[in-house]
């Protein structure tokens, strides 16, 4: 492991902003301070003009493994995390055969140890009857327990309301939630159905997966929480309505929080037209006025977490009519200069930024020793050229599935150097061979 020495950069951290150099050794921050002289054997990265921050935590991913890696798998994902920015993930218990149980979990995690270019976590699954897997999930190993209160993609729906109720009592860790009331959404595929045949435009996918479902779920996820006095954490945020739910201010303050994704703050149902199902995703993405309010809740700390949601699947099937095709899209690699532009453009600051998508996080999830800039931790740093640009179509598309939403599109804003737990995982625009991340530990 080289050691490593950022010079000259804006270190951005605790909702501050401040000119240092920072040094790494064995995997660590080892100092923050002014003008740290370099030592014999230290590689050192000028960061002059670049923010240093540190890396994106991304709570919300699905890699596919096991059992869909024809679509994605954790080391091709997790290298194009790392040229997002990304230095940690957390994945989704949708995969074949579904993490559901302890044995699921650790399988996972023996899958993913020295294959990842990021550090890696796994969520738990929720079903309508695995309580007792819920109770006795080691908080040690997991991350949170994922319940789709919506069916998405897996069959993974907990519709049980006696389920909800025991898994919102009972549940040691934090809950993340997926919101879409599917019997709204059957109905309104069924009225689909009777107008158009199987030949569904894709513009139906927000009236179809409905505003209305969406309110309806988030609505009833919350009445759950604040019954069991759980800690709640409503994934993937889509209408104005559901955000005038969520108190504002900052995250210590909350047991129910909320997230919002890359492709709703990028995206608006106007992109249908031109994109059609590769935006086809779950919750759907909504009007031009949602997405400029989750926007501004970005900014009002309603939102308190940003992730991406990150869900390949192969182009072709994004071909099908629109029931068989497949909602999801690949997202990691471009995460950090998307949200990196938005700052520029001023609709949150860069603090802000660093608070929703590194330490409120890494505190939610009770994360050890990650998160923040601070000697001692983990060095997972991003370091991005604002004055940058990423011109999407001059990199190679690192996901699996080989395409991108963004193709044609250039952010102003670009990644210069990724570091993982001490190690350059990235650096002016290349992956480096051998980076490998480390399991997430979380203090519970
Ligand atoms: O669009 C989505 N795709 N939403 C989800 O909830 C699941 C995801 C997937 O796994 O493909």
């Amino acid at each position: 492991m080289t050691d490593l020495l950022i010079k000259n950069a804006t270190l951005v951290n605790d909702n501050d902003t401040f000119e240092a150099d920072l040094r790494v050794r064995a995997g660590r921050i080892d100092q923050i301070g002014a003008d740290i002289a370099a030592m014999a054997g230290e590689t050192v990265i000028d960061g002059a003009g670049c923010w240093l921050m540190p890396g994106m935590i991304d709570d919300q991913v699905h890699f596919r493994e096991p059992g869909l890696t024809d679509k994605a798998d954790m080391a091709s994902e997790s290298r194009a995390a790392v040229a997002g920015g990304i230095t940690s993930f957390m994945d989704m218990p949708n995969v074949k055969p579904p993490t559901i149980d302890h044995e699921a979990l650790v399988a996972k995690l023996d899958m993913a140890r020295g294959r990842c270019a990021a550090n890696y976590g796994f969520h738990l699954g929720a079903t309508n009857d695995n309580i007792e897997a819920i109770k006795r999930v080691d908080g040690t190993r997991a991350a949170g327990v994922k319940i789709f209160m919506g069916a998405s993609t897996g069959k993974m729906l907990v519709d049980d309301d006696a389920a909800l109720e025991a898994i919102f009592e009972h549940s040691p860790l934090p809950i993340l939630t997926h919101c879409e009331d599917t019997p709204m959404i059957e109905a309104n595929a069924d009225k689909a159905r009777a107008a158009y045949g199987e030949d569904v435009p894709i513009r139906q996918h927000p009236v179809i997966r409905s505003r209305e479902a969406c309110i309806a779920s988030s609505k009833k996820a919350m009445d759950l929480a604040t019954r069991h006095a759980a800690r709640l954490h409503i994934l993937h945020i889509t209408t104005a309505e559901e955000l005038a739910l969520f108190a504002a201010g900052p995250m210590a303050d909350k047991n129910i929080t909320a997230e919002a994704c890359i492709h709703h703050l990028f995206f608006s149902e106007d992109d249908y037209d031109r994109l059609g199902a590769l935006i086809k995703c779950n919750p759907a993405i909504k009007t031009e006025a949602d997405r400029q309010a989750i926007l501004k809740a970005v900014a009002d700390d309603v939102i308190d977490v940003l992730a991406t949601d990150h869900a390949p699947h192969a182009r072709a099937d994004k071909d099908n009519p629109y029931f068989s095709a497949p909602a999801g899209l690949p997202l990691v690699q471009h995460a950090v200069p998307s949200l990196v532009d938005q700052v520029s453009v001023g609709y949150f600051t860069i603090e802000q930024l660093v608070t929703k998508m590194a330490h409120n996080v890494a505190d939610r999830f009770d994360i050890v020793d990650r998160g923040y800039l601070r000697e001692g931790y983990w060095a997972d740093l991003v370091l991005v050229d604002p004055r940058g640009r990423t011109v999407v179509d001059d990199e190679p598309v690192l996901a699996k599935c080989g395409w991108t939403p963004f193709a044609g599109h250039s952010f102003n804003a670009r990644v210069k150097t990724t570091v993982v737990s001490g190690q350059l995982a990235y650096h002016d625009g290349k992956l480096s061979q051998g980076c490998i991340g480390e399991a997430l530990a979380y203090d519970r």
